[in-house]
């Protein structure tokens, strides 16, 4: 089904509500199934509970590769453009990226890996990372990609928590000037991972590393012991595909599980769709694959569709600030997907950097991660669309798996900083606080969904109460996002930002709670409460508020010192921007700490800090305010 027009779409989201089986069944027929399923949808989001195409059978890798053969074998799959730009790209074809997964995916039944068993993939991205997630499904292994920017102990605990038997690495990684130690990195947090029988390293630096007998093995040499062939595992529609861990409200990250059948039909049909991806297009994603932007438009969704996906392992600062456009023309990029983040910094540098490349080839642009701000949109769409491509700003989740609300590139008028309306089968609702349906225009509201969508995540691995809790229990009957929202007059959707304890920094999703642990465990630090505050390139940057156990004497040494310990811990991307130390937080006679207070005065707006009354020492806030940094 193609959405062409705005008729179309308005048609199509009709049939999608009147009709959701009908409509999510013939999307279906567009796949290659070992058995179609004749059951569309079961759910129950009380329970809460959601099977889509539960009777269908397939693998997702023969929709991605094997039925691409027969017409598109030789054309490029993946275009890989390294860090270093006088380093040669590779293009990989449909034949040879199907040889490649297939020899790989041998290397992991060679060692005793099957359907149901949890691979950790920990590596920097060049395309044996696309290989192993590939593989992994190829075997029906669920992959937990794990960013690579992590630290040992927030990677000990992902594997620990799947308890995954391998773990995919790399030697190391080069971002930027910088290399990245990955094999060290991942040698440490495996003194703590009993469950890892083996480790794969592939070699990406050729810096030395060790290397433990029997355990730890090198790609190079695996892919030689085994042949291509390898049948795909036939999976149902609903065993799992991937875990994905993200941030909470709790210290503990949360293993979004996704499964096979609806999220491979969720994520080709909006790929194609929001996109408008036409054969011969050249697509970049400039996302990292160890986020859910990666996985299902960088690999998933563009592979299944059939497309030319890019992968760039590099950043958009080195060598300087025009490695994008020169990507941009260097490859001829039509579709062009990326964070605000990055635009805000990129807009920051020099024009020249932009005006220096040709890129007329693009047509449409995209954004995703956070909202955008008018004056970023605004740059985006002259000086790099030359005001002459739709700019699709797709919101959605790690746990919705696939865009939810965005603009059909050159068909939904666009309005800058808005995601626009929901895509076919999307059923969003706004809330007011007190749990009802807010249903006029011009409101705003807590955005919630109504009814389930293919790619939805349908547990926390190993926790459904968890699951159940977190999205199902704010709202009777409903998905809750986690977002604020408004719906203006025309209907149109604009996401307002995190309403719960998530900040989002640089498109990052970071739980306040989990950093909030780690500057705990500071033998000087008694307390923490940690909030975002607004940032002009972040989008938000962290504030963190800690109460020490004594007077501090040198408070620029006990910051850093909580610095290393957040970038060991979790990583360099949860390090708070500013550390105040004070005498006490604002805490209601319950005990919980009055956040709203503490992120006014970390953005400094003091007037309508809201009713203070309420707190047990109202007198704590003035001492904050003091020393306020
Ligand atoms: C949160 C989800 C979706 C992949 C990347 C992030 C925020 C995401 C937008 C957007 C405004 C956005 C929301 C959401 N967000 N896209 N277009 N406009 N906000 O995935 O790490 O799971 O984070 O990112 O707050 O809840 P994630």
């Amino acid at each position: 089904m193609e959405i062409r027009s705005l008729l179309q779409y308005h048609q199509a989201y009709k049939n999608s509500v009147e009709d959701p089986e009908k409509f999510w069944g013939d999307l279906s027929k567009g796949f290659l199934w070992h058995q179609e399923p004749s059951k569309i949808l079961d759910w129950d989001f009380k329970k809460p509970e959601v099977h889509w195409f539960s009777d269908g059978q397939l693998n997702i890798t023969e929709n991605c590769l094997d039925r691409h053969l027969i017409d598109k074998a030789d054309q490029t799959a993946i275009i890989w453009e390294p860090n270093d730009p006088g380093e040669a790209a590779q293009h990989i074809s449909y034949q040879q990226l199907f040889d490649r997964v297939c020899r790989f995916a041998n290397v992991l039944k060679r060692h005793g890996l099957g359907k149901g068993d949890r691979i950790c993939i920990y590596m920097p991205m060049v395309p044996e990372l696309a290989i192993a997630v590939l593989a992994c499904a190829r075997i029906g292994a669920v992959h937990s990609v794990v960013f690579a920017g992590f630290s040992s102990t927030a990677l000990a605990d992902r594997i620990n928590d799947a308890q995954c038997k391998m773990l995919i690495t790399a030697d190391g990684s080069f971002r930027g000037s910088k290399t990245i130690d990955l094999k060290g990195i991942a040698d440490e947090a495996l003194k703590r991972c009993s469950s890892v029988q083996h480790v794969v390293v592939f070699q990406r630096t050729k810096q030395d590393v060790s290397m433990e007998p029997g355990r730890d093995l090198w790609w190079h040499h695996e892919i030689e012991q085994v042949d291509s062939h390898c049948p795909a595992e036939v999976m149902n529609a609903e065993d799992l595909l991937f875990i994905l861990y993200t941030s909470g409200s709790t210290g503990k990250p949360k293993g979004m599980v996704h499964t096979c059948g609806g999220y491979m039909v969720y994520t080709t049909f909006t790929f194609k769709t929001v996109f408008q991806y036409q054969p011969g297009d050249l697509y970049w994603c400039t996302a990292d694959i160890g986020w859910i932007t990666g996985h299902s438009y960088i690999v998933y969704g563009p592979l299944a569709a059939g497309a030319t996906t890019l992968m760039f392992e590099g950043v958009p600062s080195y060598p300087d600030m025009g490695r994008f456009w020169e990507v941009v023309e260097k490859h001829q990029v039509n579709i062009f997907y990326t964070a605000p983040t990055a635009i805000r910094a990129l807009q920051k540098a020099d024009l020249s950097f932009v005006n220096k490349y040709d890129l007329s080839s693009l047509k449409t642009l995209g954004t995703v991660g956070e909202p955008i701000n008018e004056e970023a949109w605004n740059w985006y769409n002259q000086n790099i669309g030359k005001d002459n491509c739709p700019i699709v700003d797709t919101w959605w989740q790690t746990e919705t798996g696939g865009i939810m609300i965005s603009p059909i590139a050159g068909v939904t008028p666009l309005k800058p900083t808005y995601a626009t309306l929901p895509l076919p089968g999307v059923r969003l609702v706004l809330m007011d606080e007190s749990g009802s349906v807010i249903e006029d225009n011009d409101v705003e509201g807590r955005l919630c969904i109504g009814f389930p969508w293919p790619s939805m995540a349908r547990t926390i691995y190993g926790n459904h109460t968890r699951y159940r809790e977190t999205y199902f229990s704010a709202y009777e009957g409903y998905y809750f996002t986690g977002d604020g929202c408004k719906r203006d007059q025309d209907g149109y959707y604009r996401i307002t930002g995190r309403v719960d304890d998530v900040i989002i920094v640089s498109g990052h999703n970071l739980g306040t709670a989990e950093i909030e642990s780690v500057i705990d465990e500071h033998e000087k630090v008694i307390e923490t409460a940690v909030v975002g505050f607004p940032h002009d390139i972040k989008g938000n940057a962290i504030y963190a508020y800690a109460i020490t156990r004594e007077m501090v004497e040198n408070e620029d040494q006990l910051r850093s010192e909580i610095l290393s310990l957040v970038s060991e811990t979790i990583g360099p991307i949860a390090k708070p921007d500013k550390i105040q130390f004070v005498p006490g937080l604002p805490k209601t006679r319950s005990g919980k700490i009055m956040r709203r207070i503490l992120r006014k005065i970390a953005s400094h707006e003091y007037e309508d800090l809201g009713d203070i009354s309420t707190l047990l020492d109202p007198s704590i806030v003035e001492e904050i305010k003091k020393g306020v940094l």
